[in-house]
């Protein structure tokens, strides 16, 4: 059978380890296939740079249209990034009847539903298990694994550089600067390492994973988002005190037949909990689900290697699915196009969680009951509390607290009041706290 030639859009980090994944393992790769796999052509931004890998075999173009557009390529490995040009050359190249494989959450978050739609009317593939947690394959685990149980909630760390920074500053005292540098250096990092940072690729990582997860529609704009960047040294130090570890997660959860909940935000976890444990760059994603109950991924969460691995893993299914009938595939989202619930995504202040509260007061008597009466006029109980003794006479105080389970919408009431206080000297830190149980 005629070799599948395959186009890839982007010759980067993830690009190259493509070539190399599909070159080094070509013989399996065939095996498993039916056919054997070629990347024939490679469009890339920087000419001179892409030559000096020496790549053989490869037809370099600086103009990605030269790819969708070549009858053939019949599937198309969208490795560019971002939302434009990346958008428009996947629809010209679905339009052209190529499949797509793509790493692009961004693309997939934002404009999945309609890109999922074209491809659906010309019948071609779209494949995107790169684009969720680097090498895990926790798009296929969800997808078609559990496809006979109801997902109660997922939750996982799905950044690997906001992780990998974590790990760092907390285990070797580093820098953040330089944690990200040595991030950057190793591919692990977006090109505007704020979508690291602050959430945003995790939150573009959990709408697709939800999707799938519940059959709704890819809707990132509802995810509630926070980075990493607020969190202080002293958090971590308190947390561990208490019994926690500070990590950066990504929640999808089921609330009381209401709605769902998406967020991305730092949290609590408690120390024993497997996912408290997953350091440096490693992913993992915990999906608790009714039949199965509770199951773990875990795995290279970025790089080349590992995210090739998912890269050409799709790419080995589209292959094999090239000769069946487009109605009887998996579906993009999981559940059939035309099954998707309308279930609504809750504002962040209807959500329950316990709370960890940070604060600066006033080293003087009477403070710590001013912050627990309000606590206690808004009806939520204390867990914990750590008062630090000022480092100086007349100095302020750190006050940590750890609260039961309340309602956001509760929480932020006493933070402000707290924040009112005369004798509360800097804003209030709140950090969520997820038992995972
Ligand atoms: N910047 C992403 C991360 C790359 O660090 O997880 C993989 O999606």
């Amino acid at each position: 059978m005629e070799p599948v030639k395959v186009g890839l859009l982007g010759l980067g980090t993830v690009g190259q380890g493509t070539v190399n994944v599909l070159r080094q393992n070509a013989e399996e790769i065939t095996r498993r296939a039916g056919r054997s796999i070629l990347v024939t052509h490679a469009a890339i931004r920087n000419l001179p740079k892409a030559e000096a890998l020496d790549l053989k075999n490869l037809d370099l173009t600086i103009e990605p249209t030269d790819i969708v557009d070549d009858p053939s390529i019949s599937v198309v490995v969208e490795l560019m990034g971002g939302l434009e040009p990346a958008r428009t050359l996947v629809l010209r190249a679905i339009d052209n009847g190529k499949h797509i494989v793509t790493a692009n959450k961004a693309l997939i978050a934002l404009h999945g539903n309609e890109i999922f739609a074209a491809a659906q009317e010309k019948g071609v593939m779209v494949a995107f298990e790169a684009a969720v947690a680097g090498g895990i394959p926790i798009i296929k685990a969800i997808r078609e694994g559990l496809s006979a149980n109801r997902i109660e909630w997922l939750a996982g760390i799905i950044n690997g550089t906001g992780n990998f920074i974590l790990s760092e500053m907390r285990d070797k005292g580093r820098s953040f600067e330089d944690v990200l540098e040595e991030a950057q250096a190793l591919g692990y990092a977006e090109a505007d390492p704020t979508f690291d940072i602050e959430g945003v690729d995790a939150a573009h990582k959990l709408t697709i994973l939800a999707s799938i997860a519940f059959g709704v529609p890819l809707q990132f704009d509802k995810v509630f988002t926070e980075g990493i960047s607020a969190i202080a040294q002293e958090d971590v130090i308190y947390a561990s005190e208490l019994g926690y570890i500070i990590k950066h997660l990504g929640i999808a959860k089921r609330f009381d037949g209401s709605g769902i909940e998406l967020r991305v935000h730092p949290v609590l976890i408690p120390q024993k909990r497997l996912l408290a444990n997953v350091d440096g760059v490693m992913n993992s994603v915990m999906v608790q689900a009714d039949a199965v109950g509770p199951t773990l991924y875990y795995g290279a969460g970025a790089g080349s290697a590992a995210t090739a691995s998912a890269v050409v893993a799709d790419v080995i299914d589209v292959v094999r699915t090239l000769t069946s009938d487009p109605l009887n595939r998996v579906p993009h989202l999981a559940f059939q196009p035309g099954a998707l619930a309308d279930v609504p995504v809750l504002p962040i202040e209807d959500i329950w969680s316990e709370y960890y509260l940070r604060m600066e007061a006033e080293g003087r008597p009477g403070v710590m009951a001013d912050v627990t009466r309000i606590l206690g006029d808004q009806g939520i109980s204390i867990e914990a509390i750590i008062q630090k003794e000022p480092e100086s006479e007349g100095a302020s105080v750190s006050v940590i607290l750890l609260s039961r389970r309340v309602r956001e919408g509760v929480m932020n009431q006493a933070i402000e009041r707290i924040e009112a206080l005369s004798s509360v000297t800097s804003r209030v830190t709140r950090i969520r706290v997820e038992t995972l149980a």
